[in-house]
C-alpha cells in the first residue's frame, strides 16, 4: 500500500478482517436517499472496524456528527489517539517506521516479535472513559503490528493476546502521515465509543442513519473463524442484533446491515432471510474474504438489509 497523496480523501488507516473497502462501490446505491437530499445529518456505526463505510459517508455527504462504536479496546484506543494526538502519534510511529525499514528482513522479524511481546505484556487495564497520553505509544504499536503482521490480521486469542506472526513486506508504509492527519480532522466530528453495539439503541435518534457490519456468522463448526476480540458472535448474538435492528426501525432510524450470505455454503440456508423477513434484503457479489474457506464455487455474496 502506497502512502496517500494530498489530494486523496481520508481512508481507513488500519487493515481489518471483514473490512468493507472492496464493497463500497456496490454499497453506495443502498445508502438512504436522505444522505443526498441532506435530510440526514447524523451517522452511527456500531461495529466500526476499519470504518470503510464511515469514511465513504463523511467524505461524500454532509454529516454533522457521528458516533462510532466497537468492543475491541485496542482498536478504540487507537482511534482516540488519532483523533486527539495525531501529531505525537506520527512522531512515535515514524521513528518505528524508520527503525524497521533500515533493517534486513531477519532483523525486521526480531523487531516485530519484540514489539508484539511488549504489546502483550503491557497492562491492558486502560480506562477507556479517561483519555490519557499514555495511549499514544500503544496506538503506535497497534498500527505498527497491523502494518507489518502476516496478512494484516489483527487477531487475538482467547486470552486476548495478539498472536499474528510477522509478515514479509518489502517496503510497507507504516506511518502514512498525510492520511492520518486527514483522518484526525474527520474524527473531530465523531464520538468514539468503546463498548457493545447495543448502546446505539439508547443513543440513536429518529432520522439518523445507522450502518451495521457485525462479525460474520461462523460458516461451520469446523471453520476457525478469526475472532476480533475475546468475545464471540454466534447465532444467539445475531438474533439479539436483529431485535435491536427492529427496535431502531420503530424509533424511525434509517438502517442498513450487511453480512456474509450463508447461501454461499448452503443454498438452503435461509438464516438471515428469516431473521430480517420484514425488511428489504438484497444480495451483492463480493470478493472472497480473507481467511474464508467457503466452497470452491468462487462466487461469494454479501447480503444487504435495509429498512427503507
Ligand atoms: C466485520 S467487522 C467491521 C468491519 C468494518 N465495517 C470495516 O470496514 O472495517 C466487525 C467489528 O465488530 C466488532 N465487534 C464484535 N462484536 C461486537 C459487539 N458486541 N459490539 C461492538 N462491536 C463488536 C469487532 O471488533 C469488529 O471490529
Amino acid at each position: 500500500v502506497k502512502a496517500s497523496a494530498e489530494n486523496e480523501a481520508a481512508r481507513p488507516f488500519l487493515k481489518w478482517a471483514g473490512g468493507k473497502s472492496q464493497l463500497i462501490d456496490k454499497f453506495q446505491k443502498f445508502y438512504p436517499s436522505g444522505l443526498k437530499n441532506e435530510t440526514i445529518h447524523e451517522y452511527y456505526e456500531p461495529f466500526l472496524g476499519s470504518g470503510a463505510v464511515f469514511f465513504d459517508i463523511v467524505n461524500n455527504y454532509k454529516i454533522q456528527s457521528a458516533r462510532l462504536y466497537d468492543n475491541n479496546e485496542e482498536l478504540i484506543l487507537t482511534y482516540k489517539v488519532v483523533q486527539q494526538d495525531v501529531e505525537e502519534l506520527i512522531g512515535v510511529l515514524s521513528k518505528i517506521e524508520k527503525q524497521y525499514l533500515d533493517l534486513e528482513q531477519n532483523e525486521r522479524k526480531s523487531l516485530y516479535y519484540k514489539v508484539r511481546e511488549e504489546f502483550n505484556h503491557t497492562s491492558r487495564k486502560f480506562n477507556q472513559d479517561k483519555y490519557s497520553k499514555n495511549l499514544i505509544h500503544r496506538a503506535a504499536q497497534v498500527i505498527f503490528l497491523n502494518k507489518t503482521c502476516y496478512n494484516g490480521l489483527f487477531r487475538v486469542n482467547s486470552k486476548g493476546s495478539f498472536n499474528s506472526p510477522a509478515g514479509h513486506y518489502k517496503n510497507p508504509t507504516i506511518c502514512d502521515s498525510v492520511n492520518l492527519l486527514k483522518v484526525s480532522r474527520i474524527l473531530s466530528k465523531a464520538e468514539i465509543i468503546f463498548g457493545d453495539y447495543s448502546k446505539v439503541l439508547d443513543d440513536a435518534s429518529a432520522g439518523a442513519f445507522i450502518y451495521f457490519d457485525p462479525p460474520y456468522r461462523p460458516i461451520s463448526n469446523t471453520s476457525t473463524f478469526t475472532s476480533y476480540s475475546k468475545h464471540s458472535f454466534g447465532d444467539e448474538q445475531q438474533k439479539q442484533l436483529s431485535k435491536v435492528f427492529t427496535r431502531l426501525d420503530k424509533k424511525g432510524a434509517f438502517l442498513m446491515l450487511s453480512n456474509s450470505d450463508p447461501k454461499n455454503n448452503n443454498p438452503d440456508d435461509n438464516y438471515f432471510d428469516q431473521l430480517y423477513q420484514p425488511f428489504h434484503i438484497a444480495r451483492i457479489k463480493a470478493r472472497r474474504a480473507i481467511n474464508s474457506k467457503a466452497s470452491g464455487r468462487g462466487r461469494i455474496y454479501e447480503i444487504v438489509v435495509t429498512n427503507y
